[in-house]
């Protein structure tokens, strides 16, 4: 796909601009540092403004970006990225996809390592857990997947949405200030409505992960009459303004690839009182579909170092799920 981004010195110039956020570059410090002439550089701000960027010139100051249009962008989520591995390994931004899930996993299978991140505008056929639908319009979302290779057993991956979720909740929390919690296992809400769901998806042979793709789809600035009843948005829930998409995501890759290493190294229980923290649903009366066996009402009293949660039932007992979905 080509974009104004694609082409390698328009990136370059991005990163120029960005660094001196809120700041005006001379015309001659952009020349002499890219190896453009003037005329070149009028040329490159040309395209960058028929491509949404709000750039100021000024004859004797040089230029400073104003903003940079809302739109899932490769450069302006690497610039200033704090990962190793998560988007630095690889980052495919598309315009429009069927699934960023499904696109990971076909890439995955092509050998691609961890920490590869697929990222899309809009999904045509986004998809929600349990076979359902996630709503994926164009203009305000953040659909990515990354892909991981954890070397780990089955039996040791359960926590790894929880993880994810944590990550995304605290990056929620920090770049939009909204009021985020996890209902366990991957969905994130904000004042009793959904802004986030999580779907993990894996090839796994006998009892060891091939790799696993994690994908994180979030409201951000996307219109409430485009999202199903019981969602919010970052937007919305920020009094109605606009939430920088690209930040976000950067911090969501930089929030989960810390926790993900320390789950990797020392395993789930080494971040569980984060995952308790960061819950929703402790200490609530809720009902539970489990994915496996018959539907169970109680209090939710923890969850385990494991990533299960445990319910105590009317007659006392405690109980754990796995999986499942819950009502509060
Ligand atoms: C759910 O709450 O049911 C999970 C929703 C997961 C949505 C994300 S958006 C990015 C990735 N690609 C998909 O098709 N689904 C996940």
């Amino acid at each position: 796909m080509r974009t104004v981004e694609n082409d390698g010195k328009i990136a370059k110039l991005i990163d120029v601009l960005m660094d001196k956020a809120d700041e005006f570059v001379s015309g001659e410090e952009i020349s002499r540092g890219m190896g453009i002439t003037r005329a070149a550089i009028w040329k490159y701000m040309d395209r960058l403004r028929s491509s949404g960027y709000i750039i100021e010139a000024s004859p004797r100051k040089g230029y400073m970006l104003k903003r940079t249009p809302d739109k899932m962008l490769k450069n302006s989520i690497l610039h200033g990225l704090g990962t190793s591995l998560f988007g630095k390994a690889g980052m495919y931004v598309y315009d429009a996809v069927g699934s960023t899930n499904d696109k990971a996993y076909e890439i995955a299978e092509g050998g691609a390592p961890e920490g590869v991140v697929v990222i899309a505008e809009q999904q045509t056929s986004g998809k929600g857990r349990v076979g359902r639908k996630w709503a994926s319009p164009p203009g305000g979302g953040i659909y990515a997947s990354i892909i991981l290779r954890p070397g780990m057993a089955l039996n040791a991956l359960s926590g790894a949405t929880l993880v994810a979720a944590a990550a995304v909740c605290r990056a929620i929390r920090s770049v939009s200030g909204a009021d985020a919690g996890v209902k366990w296992p991957n969905d994130i809400f904000v004042r009793g409505r959904k802004v986030c769901g999580i779907l993990s998806e894996m090839k796994a042979e006998q009892d060891m992960v091939d790799f696993l793709i994690v994908g994180i789809g979030v409201n951000v600035n996307t219109p409430l009459q485009l999202l199903p009843e019981g969602s919010t948005s970052l937007k919305e829930e920020a009094g109605d303004k606009d939430v920088d998409r690209n930040v976000l995501l950067a911090k969501v890759l930089e929030d989960f690839e810390s926790r993900y290493s320390v789950f990797r190294d020392k395993g789930f229980a080494s971040l569980v009182d984060e995952c308790r923290e960061m819950s929703i649903v402790l200490g609530k009366e809720i009902n539970v579909m489990p994915g496996r066996g018959a539907p169970l009402s109680g209090t939710a009293v923890d969850i385990d170092e494991h990533g299960a949660l445990v319910i105590r039932d009317a007659s006392g007992a405690l109980r754990k799920i796995y999986s499942g979905d819950i009502e509060l």
